[in-house]
């Protein structure tokens, strides 16, 4: 495992009781970091905060990322208590039942759009002042290879997802001269709770469509992700960066 240096860092990491976050996270604190769990899930969170072994530098809050009023709330309980937030990981994200477009459910994929898209649009919305005032900030949303192939039988979370990109393609350069860094990552599939969201038949057609011929590891994710949040990424902004396994071709 690679050293990266995040000590004296805050992070806010939405998502982060489990699967991609919870990993996620646990890599920032190995990193020297402090981190805010954001979910929406009680439960898992407190899980969470007892798996991760860490608590004088974690703390969590249960928050609605759907939720504009949620979100400022969670922000500011965040800043009162660290007084900055310097690293933001956008990982909260449902994947929606399996339907043909034509057949898609309409409350279905507004929860979808409302939650993957919307909900990362509403995090950076409420953190960016922050990091603009410190003048100092890394943001890494995950969208996902599902944003820039289209699955089918997905097409509220591919188009949620593809959203993702284009929004932290505009963010991202409408903060470059402000040493803020936002760039997002398309993973392929790997094997966590968002799995049972989906059809068995829906879990074969990723795999297969991976050259690796496996599913990511979480820990792959956290490894890029912990790159992307350092000081050291201090040029590259407004990309995406591939966890596809080979499945991209751009
Ligand atoms: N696992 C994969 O195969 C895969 C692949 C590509 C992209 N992704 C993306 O990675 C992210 C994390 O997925 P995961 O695999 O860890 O899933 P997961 O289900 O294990 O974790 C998602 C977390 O997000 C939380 N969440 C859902 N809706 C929320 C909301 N409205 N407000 C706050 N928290 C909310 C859940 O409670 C859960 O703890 C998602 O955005 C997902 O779309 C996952």
């Amino acid at each position: 495992m690679n050293q990266i240096d995040l000590s004296h860092r805050h992070a806010v990491v939405t998502g982060g009781a489990q699967g991609l976050g919870l990993s996620i996270a646990t890599r920032l604190v190995a990193s020297g970091a402090s981190v805010s769990l954001w979910d929406r899930d009680a439960d898992a969170l407190k899980l969470a905060f007892g798996q991760l072994q860490a608590p004088s530098v974690l703390s969590t809050e249960t928050v609605d990322v759907s939720q504009p009023d949620s979100v400022m709330t969670a922000t500011e309980n965040t800043i009162q208590r660290y007084g900055k937030i310097d690293i933001l990981v956008a990982s909260a994200g449902i994947a929606g039942p399996n339907f043909k477009s034509w057949d898609y459910p309409f409350d279905a994929w507004k929860q979808v759009i409302d939650i993957n898209l919307t909900g990362v649009f509403l995090c950076c919305r409420a953190i960016v002042p922050h990091m603009l005032r410190q003048n100092y900030g890394r943001i890494v949303n995950i969208s996902s290879i599902a944003g820039k192939e289209g699955n089918p039988t997905a097409s509220g979370y591919s188009a949620a997802k593809a959203g993702v990109i284009a929004f932290t393609k505009s963010l991202g350069k409408e903060t470059a001269l402000n040493n803020i860094a936002v760039n997002c990552i398309t993973p392929a599939a790997a094997k966590t709770r968002i799995f049972d969201q989906v059809t068995q038949e829906h879990v074969d057609f990723m795999l297969s469509k991976i050259p690796r011929g496996r599913f990511l590891k979480v820990d792959e994710v956290s490894s890029m992700v912990a790159w992307l949040v350092s000081e050291e990424n201090s040029f590259t902004t407004a990309a995406v960066f591939d966890l596809s396994g080979g499945r991209a071709t751009y």
